[in-house]
């Protein structure tokens, strides 16, 4: 019998799903895995306040069948504009579960995002007064930074004065991709979280340039080098309630990532769990993984951990090569398509249908 593993139901604490058709084609995925996602506010235009993110979380739903378990956590979407009183309405919402921040410019959809981090301080106090989580996309937008040390400068010049300015303020770094990143959260006490990618547990920047440039492995914040990966893959493993699950799944159209400016984001929603398993497997810790993919987020965010149970097994399964997306890809013409990560590749763990 296939060697096996069976966890409480897993959360995926940072989620693209986007909308329409591409919604639609993804949804699934997620939903097969996890009992509740944390779902990116960067749409155009993006989900600034509680109505929006009610409609879009609406949205997801109809997607799914009507008996779905899966249930959309929302995050909106911090701008130099954001009210007091959508920080109210926020705190306020059982739906919804942080601002995100995006610095203007550093990444996909994130123009309308805070060009100052001073622009917010009033916001983000109401939102320590009330414990509504900030959720950071921690990366400087200067183009004369190295886009390799952004995370590393954004943590020394945005982050850590704001954990001393506003202590009580509970930030998590998402897709935390540097050993400065892992130290900066050990070192911040019970306030402050980070997500980990499976991407950036499995891969560093060699990945990106393997035999030739890979546009499927570009993501923001980027693959950093082997000794950063290794820091990540420590802190996962480590059983620290301060470290858990967020895919950062960000599909994309095949022609908008095979592009001559090809957009960030890695497409890992098909088989989240099973590459984040197979991590923990070469870390030889596979009984950490119940804590970081279905305990410390649920902890952090002071939500219920959920009652189920997933089952993986030791069984190999091929990728598909590509998702049908219902729409034109306009970029390559013909219908569209996603790339997942590690298309046409075996993986070695699989989830079992639930019961
Ligand atoms: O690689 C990324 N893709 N990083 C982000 O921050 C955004 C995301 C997206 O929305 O595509
Ligand atoms: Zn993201």
């Amino acid at each position: 019998m296939a060697a096996s593993i069976s966890i409480t139901t897993p959360d995926d604490w940072h989620l693209h799903l986007r909308d329409g058709a591409m919604l639609q084609a993804v949804v699934g995925h997620t939903a097969a895995q996890f009992r509740r996602a944390l779902v990116m506010p960067n749409l155009a235009p993006p989900v600034t306040d509680t109505t929006m993110a009610l409609a879009y979380r609406q949205r997801i739903l109809d997607c799914l069948p009507a008996d779905t378990g899966f249930d959309p956590v929302m995050s909106l979407y911090l701008t130099d504009n954001t009210s007091i009183d959508s920080v109210r309405a926020a705190a306020e919402s059982p739906h919804v579960a942080g601002f995100k921040l995006y610095p203007a410019g550093a990444t996909t959809n994130s123009d309308a995002g805070v060009t100052n981090i001073a622009r917010v301080m009033t916001v983000l106090e109401a939102m320590a007064d009330q414990g509504v989580v900030l959720q950071v996309h921690g990366e400087v937008t200067d183009d004369h930074v190295d886009v390799f040390d952004r995370e590393a400068v954004f943590i020394e010049q945005v982050l850590a004065p704001l954990r001393r300015d506003l202590p009580e303020l509970r930030i998590v770094l998402e897709h935390v991709t540097t050993r400065d990143g892992i130290d900066f959260v050990r070192g911040s006490g019970d306030n402050v979280a980070a997500t980990l990618t499976a991407h950036h547990l499995l891969f560093s920047r060699n990945d990106l340039f393997r035999r030739g440039i890979r546009p499927h492995y570009y993501c923001l914040p980027i693959l950093k080098r082997r000794q950063h990966q290794e820091a990540l893959l420590q802190a996962a493993v480590s059983g620290e309630s301060s470290f858990f699950l967020g895919t950062d799944s960000a599909p994309h159209l095949r022609g908008r990532k095979e592009h001559s400016c090809g957009c960030a984001g890695i497409y890992t929603a098909h088989g989240a769990l099973e590459l984040y398993a197979e991590v923990f497997e070469s870390m030889q810790a596979l009984d950490k993984l119940e804590g970081f993919a279905s305990h410390h987020g649920a902890d952090f965010y002071r939500l219920p951990r959920n009652s189920g149970q997933v089952t993986l097994e030791q069984v190999e399964w091929e990728v598909p090569a590509n998702y049908p997306v219902e729409e034109k890809d306009s970029a390559q013409g013909g219908m569209a398509e996603i790339v997942p990560l590690r298309a046409g590749e075996t993986l070695c763990w699989r989830l079992c249908d639930q019961a």
